[in-house]
């Protein structure tokens, strides 16, 4: 798809939970042969970090002085696994299948709101994107980690079709999941990522909007390679 004279740019894909951004930016990433990451998993990561060493009451309120110290102890990286897939690595462990766990989902819109450890991932995402060449997606990716991004999506969906989508992912990984559980979780973090202090999700001003509640996952892709074929256009 890309020639050496079609310029490596980077695409950030921001959204609510569960609106398909991830499976469309994988897909976009794998068809430019760009590196795709993940910046949802790398907050959930951290979730379940805390919660594995205590630093999360039972009521879900994050020991932000204890998760703050221990941020130079948590290694994050994306490898490629057996089957091909790209999994994430919590200090060299593969978390792919615990950080989507619901209690991980639970708690971690208040962990992604202490100021600390969104600069410190926000950090890392820019390191990942100094090459270019790279598919980004998460919720400020446009607005705080690229605003210079040269194509910015922003995605959306009714929570109701948000929520089945996550129930159906879940059941698909053997990870037992109630609509009405998930529906409550996907409307709550919406509202904690949308009014916390520190860079809410928002959509950048120069963000191409998509709402894909009835579209299929061919056309979402089709959709956006259009947009990144329109942007590559625009640049030459
Ligand atoms: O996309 P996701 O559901 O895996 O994201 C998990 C949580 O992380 C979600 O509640 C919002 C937060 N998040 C964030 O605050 N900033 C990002 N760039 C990505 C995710």
């Amino acid at each position: 798809m890309t020639n050496n004279d079609t310029p490596r740019i980077i695409i950030a894909i921001d959204g609510y939970s569960s609106s398909g951004k991830s499976s469309m930016a994988k897909a976009l990433a794998a068809s430019l042969g760009y590196n795709y990451v993940d910046t949802g998993a790398m907050y959930r990561a951290v979730t379940l970090y805390a919660m594995r060493h205590g630093m999360i009451s039972h009521d879900g309120q994050p020991d932000t002085g204890a998760i703050v110290a221990a941020l130079p102890e948590i290694t994050i990286e994306f490898r490629r696994v057996a089957d091909g897939a790209q999994h994430t690595f919590l200090n060299g462990e593969d978390v792919e299948n615990a950080i989507r766990h619901l209690d991980v989902s639970n708690n971690v819109s208040p962990v992604a709101a202490i100021p600390e450890v969104r600069r410190d991932l926000v950090k890392k995402q820019q390191a990942y994107g100094i090459d270019k060449g790279i598919v980004m997606d998460g919720r400020d990716i446009g607005t705080t980690v690229f605003p210079a991004a040269e194509l910015k999506i922003f995605v959306n969906a009714s929570a109701q079709t948000r929520a089945q989508r996550r129930v159906k992912e879940l059941i698909e990984k053997g990870i037992p999941a109630s609509y009405e559980e998930v529906l409550a979780n996907v409307v709550h973090r919406d509202h904690i990522d949308e009014t916390r202090a520190e860079s809410p999700l928002r959509r950048a001003d120069d963000a191409i909007d998509l709402d894909n509640s009835t579209m299929t996952i061919d056309e979402q892709n089709r959709w956006l390679i259009e947009r990144y074929n329109d942007c590559i256009a625009r640049l030459k």
